[in-house]
């Protein structure tokens, strides 16, 4: 299949998966359910669930094992931008060619939407954690020691994701404190592997974990995915500079109108797309080993680098 298709089908399988946890019940709170759901459906990419299953299928197919944490990243990576683009961070009006959350509806809700969506995320790999704790409890002695060595690697996927969630806050805080400042070359990498690279790279480390991969696997993809997640924000900053807004669905200049600290700002847009390739080839590189299996791997770290939105 080519690479274009699968993403699509990828990316149908994705929104499938997040209608599920639609909240369509008359309750008080209705809004901030809608506001929850206006963000999560807006029309994302949908990369980071992307490549936790697709990392999960270099090694096994059963998919739905990995679904619940691929969700839940996803209902991460909203929180995030809904808080990014609050007028105490960001102040953007416009994301996916949409109002933001705080212009659709306004700011106490996209505060709450926001913090929503995070605890949900944690309440979906709750669930699944607790669905094998079951499992084990009626499973016969035969398959007991199995379904044990799974909810280990569970547990061990959850402890990664509290981790990367604090990263990326953490990010977040460097890339607003920075404003209008000079930033050293180790502060902005510091700040892009933060802010953006920890949900990447746990994207592909969760699959990897789940799927058992081995120690050495999972270092090398470990590579692979801290590159993409750096050339992501590079490619990013490169889109505020000379990104087409209607294609992107996302305000441009804004980076330079609060004086961001980006790879563009502190080294020039040449330079940062030459960076940008360097670190997308070696990326490519840490995938070697996985020959056919992986080649949608090599295509999606393309495709951040030659992405237009
Ligand atoms: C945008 O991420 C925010 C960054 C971390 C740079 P995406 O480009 O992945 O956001 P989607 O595709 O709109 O969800
Ligand atoms: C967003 O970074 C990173 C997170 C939300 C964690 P940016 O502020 O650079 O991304 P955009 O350009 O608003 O999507
Ligand atoms: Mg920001
Ligand atoms: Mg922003």
């Amino acid at each position: 299949m080519e690479f274009k298709e699968q993403l699509k089908k990828y990316q149908q399988m994705i929104n499938n998966e997040l209608e599920k946890y639609t909240r369509k019940e008359q309750v008080p709170e209705k809004t901030l359910n809608e506001s929850m759901q206006y963000s999560l459906m807006a029309g994302g990419k949908r990369l980071r669930p992307i490549l936790v299953v697709a990392t999960y299928q270099i090694f096994k197919q059963d998919i739905e094992n990995c679904m619940p944490y691929a969700i839940a990243l996803e209902m991460i990576h909203n929180f995030s931008l809904i808080h990014d683009d609050l007028p105490g961070i960001d102040n953007d009006d416009f994301r996916h060619g949409k109002p933001t959350n705080h212009k659709q509806f306004n700011e106490a809700t996209a505060i709450l939407a926001g913090d929503g969506l995070l605890n949900n995320a944690y309440i979906v790999i709750s669930e699944d954690i607790q669905k094998q704790a079951k499992k084990i409890e009626k499973a016969e002695e035969t398959k007991k020691q199995e379904y044990i060595e799974e909810l280990s690697r569970k547990v061990k996927v959850f402890n990664e994701f509290t981790k990367a969630v604090d990263r990326m806050i953490a990010g977040e805080y460097v890339d607003t404190e920075y404003e209008g400042k000079q930033i050293a070359e180790e502060y902005l990498e510091y700040m892009h592997k933060n802010k953006t690279g920890a949900l990447l790279k746990l994207s592909v480390r969760m699959g990897a974990i789940l799927a058992n991969c081995t120690k050495s696997e999972l270092e090398k993809l470990s590579i692979y995915a801290e590159k993409i997640g750096l050339a992501f924000q590079i490619k990013d900053d490169i889109l505020s500079e000379e990104g087409d807004e209607k294609i992107l669905g996302k305000p441009v200049g804004n980076d330079k109108e609060l004086k961001k600290c980006t790879y563009v700002s502190k080294y020039g847009l040449d330079e940062a797309k030459q960076i940008l390739e360097k670190i997308t080839k070696e990326a490519i590189e840490n995938l070697e080993e996985y020959g056919e299996k992986a080649e949608f791997l090599r295509q999606l770290a393309l495709y951040i680098k030659n992405r237009n939105k």
